[in-house]
């Protein structure tokens, strides 16, 4: 198969306060507000090479309303919609609308709403805003600890392996690694990706009834001290740390995940390997093998483990863990 995706380009979240979640990541974590149109705000990092990486609108709850990748090349995103309708789901042309041309809109056999374009608008700094440096963007942040770019999103589904197969098998995703329970077949955990990185595109296992649910979306800092930084400033405004910061052993990024006001999960990473293997065979890891945690030395959060929209009626453990997996991540 020629190579249909490039990279991620842009999220789109929903919120019940767009406000309060703009100014999170405008204010708080280092983002900048590039347009509001319709209601919704578009936020840039300071090193996206489009105009913007996340559009936060209004939900009742938060949500992934949709995720767009960038498609290899004109030809890519053709075939792309023709690998997808004969998988057998119906999407549908569109004119991408703001600052962007005509897209691919489809539906994921596991109700995750996917984009795929290739015209994008790259974005062109005001000259206020102009780096010193030709390839940049704009000027780096001066926000301490500011995201550079969107790193990746990572969904739920009632079956993981089901998931990284069609990604896989339809487009072109490579399928990096994934983890399941110690003694059991039960898949809870996989990695996907598009290019170089370990992962642009994970997914975790569902226990709810609700279709096209996300885990949490992440960025990127280029440095574990960033990292560090940005942990810092979050916490000194009001914002505590979930997880982390720690290391993963998958992908070996060094993490932290918070909440934004919309109680949506956010995760910033920095480092991890590059695996430029065309036939890379997914190895197969275990909660206690430090899949999560690096060193293996500390229980993680279960609250983890809980999606978005949230579940009615299910706890974090019930949300996203099986049964037989809190006594292992509690004491992995
Ligand atoms: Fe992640």
């Amino acid at each position: 198969m020629e190579k249909l995706l490039s990279h991620l380009a842009y999220l789109e979240i929903e919120s019940p306060d767009v406000e309060a979640s703009a100014s999170f990541y405008a204010d708080n974590f280092g983002m900048r507000i590039v347009d509001r149109v319709d209601g919704a705000v578009y936020l840039r990092c300071w090193g996206d090479y489009y105009r913007y990486s996340l559009v936060v609108s209004h939900g009742p709850q938060p949500r992934l309303s949709r995720m767009t990748w960038r498609a290899a090349s004109p030809e890519a995103l053709a075939e792309a919609a023709r690998r997808v309708e004969a998988a057998g789901v119906t999407g549908e042309w569109a004119d991408a609308g703001h600052a962007h041309g005509r897209a691919y809109d489809f539906v994921g056999p596991y109700g995750h709403p996917m984009r795929l374009l290739w015209e994008i608008e790259r974005f062109g700094a005001e000259p206020e805003q102009t780096s010193i440096f030709p390839d940049r963007p704009e000027r780096r942040s001066s926000h301490a600890g500011a995201p550079r770019f969107l790193d990746h999103v990572t969904l739920a589904s009632p079956d993981v392996d089901g998931f990284a197969a069609w990604y896989r098998d339809v487009l072109g995703f490579r399928l990096m690694a994934r983890t399941q329970l110690d003694d059991t077949d039960v898949s809870v955990f996989s990695v996907l990706t598009t290019n170089e990185k370990s992962h642009d595109l994970g997914v975790v296992l569902d226990h709810s009834t609700m279709p096209g649910r996300v885990n949490h979306i992440a960025f990127w800092v280029d440095t574990h001290e960033e990292l560090l930084i940005s942990a810092d400033v979050l916490m000194e405004n009001g914002t505590p740390m979930e997880y982390g910061p720690g290391v993963h052993g998958i992908g070996e990024q060094h993490f932290l995940y918070f909440r934004e006001p919309s109680g949506l999960r956010v995760e910033l990473n920095s480092g991890g390997y590059r695996n430029y293997v065309p036939d890379w065979a997914p190895n197969t890891w275990t909660p206690g093998k430090g899949g999560m945690n690096f060193y293996r030395n500390g229980a993680t959060v279960m609250s983890i483990y809980e999606s978005f929209p949230p579940a009615d009626g299910l706890t974090a453990t019930e949300d996203g863990v099986h049964p037989d997996m809190v006594e292992a991540l509690t004491n992995s």
